[in-house]
């Protein structure tokens, strides 16, 4: 057992932490520690940052997908969804209300659909890179091989997100049906990285299985990746799906979490995701004194949101959707914080 001293120690040199070290802060319920673990992640985030908040519009292309997770509302299982996909034309138009909106960054995310895959997702990113030269293009497509991720890097992606979700090799196969293998997705993190992407990775906090040794063990594989992005948020269980039935990730380890991922990645880019604005309404200040310093309001075309629901109750208007940055930013108000407009690449090592 670490001694409060000795955790506060080990606070002074999280970046050396071992991984028993990491796991004693994750357990710890010491909340004078927490309290301390928080201020420290918010001040180096302002450090690097400044008291100031990227935004990335975010554009959900599909809610098709081939897999089969465990925990999301959009497994291809799950029949009650109404799947959609949007249109080479709404994505651009969401772009240029984006684009209108001052968004500089643009984040296609979606299941893993066939039909937004190869030539037509290739000519999709180059249409928007030269409508939009100085925006950057993030994918959050899933898992692909080199040669279609290189593809879209030359037509002008920049960055891609894809969390490892969990670490523990068997955890993350009790997330997920035989036809993934977790080797193919670390191994599409590699590919990445070697392509020239800003990558971004990342867990879900609380999901079923998951314990303070796993998490530990994920902040180490983040810190040896070191990312450019880390996308973390809670659990959240979806009624029409096999883990449904478990309760939701806690907002404290979130928290913790997300303040020893800044400890340990001064220059990343982590955003306040949805998921913990869902989990609870404070949620998203909470996550950005805890280090966070971005957000991605929500972009897609109204009449599709609710239909790209990974779990129940997914927030999507009001400060979380594109026209509700009015609002987003008299929330930062309250806590000193401002929106920056700016394209917000990783800084340089
Ligand atoms: N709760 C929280 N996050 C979820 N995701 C998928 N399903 C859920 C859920 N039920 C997250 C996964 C995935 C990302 C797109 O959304 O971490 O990588």
């Amino acid at each position: 057992m670490l001694t409060t001293k000795s955790k506060s120690d080990t606070l002074d040199h999280v970046a050396t932490a071992s991984i028993p070290e990491l796991k004693a802060l994750l357990d710890s319920n010491d909340t004078h520690l927490e309290h301390e673990l928080q201020v420290r992640a918010k001040t180096l985030a302002e450090l690097q940052f400044g008291r100031r908040i990227y935004l990335r519009g975010l554009i959900e292309i599909s809610n098709v997908c081939r897999n089969d997770c465990y925990y999301c509302g959009i497994r291809s299982g799950n029949e009650r969804v109404t799947r959609y996909r949007l249109t080479a034309d709404e994505v651009m138009s969401a772009c240029e209300r984006g684009y209108e909106i001052g968004f500089r960054t643009f984040v296609l995310q979606g299941g893993e659909d066939p039909y937004w895959r190869g030539e037509r997702l290739v000519s999709l990113v180059r249409n928007i890179r030269t409508s939009y030269p100085e925006c950057a293009i993030t994918l959050s497509l899933g898992e692909m091989e080199y040669a279609e991720y290189e593809a879209l890097f030359h037509a002008g992606a920049n960055r891609y997100l894809l969390r490892h979700e969990t670490y523990d090799k068997e955890h993350y196969e009790s997330l997920h049906p035989s036809t993934m293998a977790q080797e193919h997705r670390l191994q599409a993190l590699r590919d990445l990285k070697q392509i020239g992407y800003q990558v971004g990775t990342g867990v879900m906090i609380g999901s079923p299985g998951q314990t303070t040794a796993h998490l530990a063990q994920d902040l180490d594989f983040i810190h040896r990746l070191q990312p450019a992005m880390i996308g973390v948020g809670p659990f959240i269980p979806h009624e029409d799906t096999p883990l449904g039935t478990y309760p939701a990730g806690s907002l404290s380890m979130t928290l913790r979490f997300l303040a020893l991922c800044r400890l340990l990645n001064p220059r990343a880019l982590i955003p306040a995701t949805t998921a913990v604005a869902t989990l609870h309404p404070e949620g998203r200040l909470a996550a950005i004194r805890s280090g966070c310093n971005v957000v991605m309001p929500n972009l897609s075309p109204l009449n599709h949101r609710a239909d790209y629901a990974l779990y129940n109750n997914k927030v999507y208007s009001g400060s979380e959707a594109a026209e509700g940055v009015a609002l987003l930013q008299a929330q930062l108000d309250t806590i000193g914080y401002q929106i920056d407009w700016g394209r917000g690449d990783a800084p340089a090592s």
